[in-house]
This record gives structure tokens, sequence and C-alpha cells, in this order.
């Protein structure tokens, strides 16, 4: 007899952090004597100044990397874009948004022959445009070799490698803090793809790591701080064609349940790359309900890049509100265009891990489009009927009674079959899909910005609503929700 294997931990990490309204009623009170800093401190560390920070604002002329030009890519990645000033404290705004503004990410960057910056890992330091000199040396054939020899790292003279704080946001999302520190590591590596075009670089994200290799050479101690994501900065002439190998990671089926608060861990452990690692091979995905009408073709035509993107970095905002107004259906087409570039980018810039990720619009309010949920399909650029009817009301219910749900002209909700998703790439599936949901989400924000309007993204949801609003089974987890329409 043959038993049937349990769920994964990121299966029951999943199940055991869904809000539900018991969940989100129970929430204590925060205690901001215990809220620890956005911020490293780093003791008798020597820094390095950068330039193309917050006084320095044209674009540099694209060409190879150099100190300016990484300077510039790090200020419009994860800069402070913005200082405001509470009663008894200063908040740095950054050029990435982050779930509470908390802030989780640490964004460090290994170089190698770079004029002006010694080789080495270093840490960007946000608040004087700076980078500590972590560890000086030459650290790259380690890098190539916990990355697997991933194409882009011969090419590459700086490697982005963001990590998770977890205390920054579970002091105050608790468990459930995890999805949203790799949501947000999302946003920031989305900047740092969309900014370094202007600058003759491209960023090759790199998410298949030995992961213990390069927390070691990190001095990371993952009960806090664990890598999330890397990326290669290549110079665009020199892109490699291939990306990396997809890699697959175990599946913890057989640890015990750690209790409340302990959770993150053991799940971000759990999607942890060995040496020796496998491809994944692919299990039947469920994509979701069918759909009921012909596909709806949308408008392509491109966003500007260069300066323009930068400068929707510098001065992009979460929208705090929305007018009840509409958006067109062409503006939605461009607007996903840009955050889904199929086939206009190398193999190598492929998103995080390709087909894991389903894409759906919730749509309230589009001239030229029936109200509904849509499923999008990036490669055909349509949007496909799933289910009929005005959504307002569900999805202000889906999003904790959040008014940007109720106002929005339509929001971008990506989801994935999580039982699929683990039968063919481990626990790390967890991972990928998230941080990819929110690299896109960055897309999104910042194409939105450009056309003119507005957008937030929504961390805070019921799950099982959610699920319900699309027409999905429970195998299927929401990573994301991103609400679009016309700021106030
Ligand atoms: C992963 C993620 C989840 C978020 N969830 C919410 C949310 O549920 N409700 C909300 O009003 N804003 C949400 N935001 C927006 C943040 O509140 C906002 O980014 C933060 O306050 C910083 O402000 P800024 O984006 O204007 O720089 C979210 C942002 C991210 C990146």
């Amino acid at each position: 007899m043959t038993s049937t294997p349990g769920p994964s931990l990121s299966e029951r990490y999943h199940a055991a952090t869904i809000y539900t309204h018991e969940a989100v009623q129970k929430a204590t009170r925060l205690d901001f004597d215990a809220q620890p800093s956005p911020f490293k401190t780093w003791y008798q560390a020597r820094r390095v100044e950068l330039r193309g920070g917050p006084s320095d604002g044209g674009a540099p002329e694209p060409g190879r990397l150099d100190a300016e030009r990484l300077g510039r890519l790090l200020y419009h990645t994860y800069g402070v874009t913005l200082v405001r000033e509470f009663p008894g404290m200063s908040m740095c705004f950054r050029a990435s948004p982050s779930a509470g503004g908390l802030y989780p990410t640490e964004l460090y960057v290994a170089v190698r022959g770079i004029d002006g910056i010694p080789d080495g890992i270093l840490d960007y330091h946000a608040p004087d445009h700076s980078l500590v000199i972590c560890w000086e040396g030459d650290f790259w054939r380690d890098l190539a070799r916990y990355t697997f020899d991933h194409p882009a790292m011969d090419r590459a003279r700086a490697v982005l490698i963001g990590t998770g704080v977890y205390q920054r946001s579970a002091w105050r999302y608790r468990d459930r803090a995890y999805r949203r520190v790799l949501l947000d590591t999302g946003h920031v590596f989305g900047n740092a793809v969309l900014a370094a075009p202007s600058m003759g670089q491209r960023t090759v994200p790199i998410p298949h790591f030995v992961d213990e290799g390069i927390n070691s050479l990190l001095l990371l101690d993952p009960e806090q701080e664990s890598t999330l994501l890397l990326a290669a900065l290549v110079d665009e002439v020199d892109v490699p064609a291939e990306g990396g190998t997809s890699l697959r990671s175990a599946a913890e089926r057989s640890v015990d349940e750690p209790d409340e608060g302990a959770w993150i861990p053991l799940v971000h452990g759990a999607g942890n790359l060995a040496a020796e690692e496998v491809a994944g091979d692919g299990p039947v995905v469920d994509r979701g309900p069918a759909a009921r009408e012909a596909p709806v073709t949308l408008n392509a035509e491109p966003l500007a890049g260069g300066q323009a993107v930068l400068d929707t970095i510098r001065r992009r905002r979460s929208t705090r509100r929305f007018q009840a107004a509409p958006m067109t259906l062409g503006a939605v087409g461009r607007l996903l265009a840009h955050a889904y570039p199929n086939g206009a980018t190398p193999e190598a810039e492929a998103p995080i891990e390709p087909g894991l990720v389903d894409t759906y619009l919730v749509v309230s309010a589009v001239t030229g489009l029936r109200v509904g949920v849509y499923r999008y399909r990036p490669g055909a650029h349509e949007l496909e009927l799933v289910r009929a009817g005005n959504p307002r009301s569900a999805l202000y219910e889906c999003c904790l009674r959040q008014q940007l749900g109720f106002d929005c002209a339509f929001a971008v909700v990506h989801t994935f079959d999580l039982s699929a998703a683990v039968e063919r790439l481990g626990d790390r599936a967890y991972r990928s899909a998230h941080l990819e949901a929110g690299l896109v989400g960055q897309r999104l924000n910042v194409a939105a910005l450009q056309l003119g309007f507005g957008a937030s993204g929504i961390g805070g949801f019921f799950d099982d609503c959610v699920n319900s609003l699309i027409g999905l089974g429970p195998r299927h987890a929401v990573a994301y929700i991103t609400t679009i329409g016309v700021p106030e």
C-alpha cells in the first residue's frame, strides 16, 4: 500500500498564515519600543561615498558599469527618495515600496574591477547614499560557484544581493511577514531591472544559488537574515543569451509544526538549494477557471524608457486614495505590456521562474471592457473573461475592506498552483512565486505612474475570499494584489 505524502512545509506555512476575520481581529497591539531599525549599523566600517544620488538628477550616458552608474542604479533601486518628519522621529521612504514602510530588504553589492570602489562585498547604506565596505577581497570564484556558474557571472562586475532581515517586518506582521519580505524584495529588484537600461546596463536575476554558501559569505545568521535573490549587472552589449538552469529544492514534509512566531527561518530554510540540486520536472498545473468568451487582444504600444523611468521612480509613491473613476482599455494594455515584456528581453532576463505565476485582472471600471475577472496571458497579451459581474464590493472585502480595493479601476492578482509548484520545484517555489509577484508588482507600479495613474500593493487580503472571487480551488495560493486606478 502506498501512502499519500503529507503537505509540504510551504503549503503548511501558507495555510497557517492565511488571513481570516478571526486572525485579523486577534492582531496584537504594536510595541513601538521594540521596532527594529530599517538600517544596519556598521561600527567603524569604511565607506565609499556614491554619486548619482538625490542631488544628482540627470541620467549618465549609457555605457560600461562605473562607480557613478552603479551609484545611480542603487539610488533608483532602493535609495531614500523622501524624508518625512513625524513628532519625535523622521521616516525615510525609499525608491521601492514596502509593506507597512518597514523595509526588511537589505541590499548588498559584490564588486570587482570598478574604479573607485574596492573589490569585495559592500552594503548599500541608503540614508547617506554610500557603500559600507563589509569585506574586501576577491569573492568572484565563490560567487560563481554558489550561483551554479550562471552565464551572467563571468560578464558581470557587480552583483546585487538582496537579503531579508525578518524581524523588521515580523515585528508587525508576525509569521505572515515572510510573504511580505519576499514581495518587498521583488519590488526592489523590479526597480533595478527597470533602471538599468538607461545606464547601458541590464539586471539579470539569479534566483538559484547555494543558500548556505552565499549566507556564509555575508556572515548571516539564517535565523535572523537570509539571502533571497541575486542579480548580476551586465553591460547591455554583453548580456548572455541564456539564463540559468531552474533547480528544485527538497520538499520538506516531515518536520513538526513550529510554534507561532517561529515559522519564517524554517519555511525559508526548507526552500534552500544545496550544491547538488537537480532540474525540476513538470507535473500538471491547474491553470484556473475556463474562459467564458473569446479573448480580448490588448494594446502593446511601449512606454518611454531612459530618463522617464528614472524620473518616475524618483517621484514614485504608493497611491493612498483613488477616485472611483475608469481607466481606458488602451492604457491597461500598455501598462501590462510594460510589466510583462515577453519576447522583448533576452532569455537571461526571464522572470524568476517562467510559468510559475498566473495573473488575473479584477476589473471594476475600465472603459471598453466588461466588469468581471479576467486571466491575463502575457505570451499572447490577451485577456480572457473567467467570471462576469461587478467585483467591486467583493474586492473591497477581499482587501480587508481597504478603500483602495473598492475605488481602484482594476486589480492585478498574482496566484500560483502551490501543490504543483512544490512538486516541480520543491519548497523553493514559494519564495520564487512571491519574489516574482513583487518584481512584476513594481513594474506595474512604475508603468501606472508613467501613464499618469496611481497604484498600490496590497499584502493584506483574506486569502480564501480572493480564491473564491477568482474561482480558484484550494491548491492555489494568492501571492499578491496590486490595485491600479485614477489617483485622487
Ligand atoms: C508587499 C507590499 C504590500 C503592501 N500592502 C499594502 C496594503 O495592504 N495596504 C496599503 O494601503 N498599502 C500597502 N502597501 C504600500 C505601502 O504601505 C507603501 O509602500 C509604504 O507605506 C511606503 O510608501 P511609498 O510606497 O509611498 O514609498 C504595500 C506595499 C508593498 C510593497
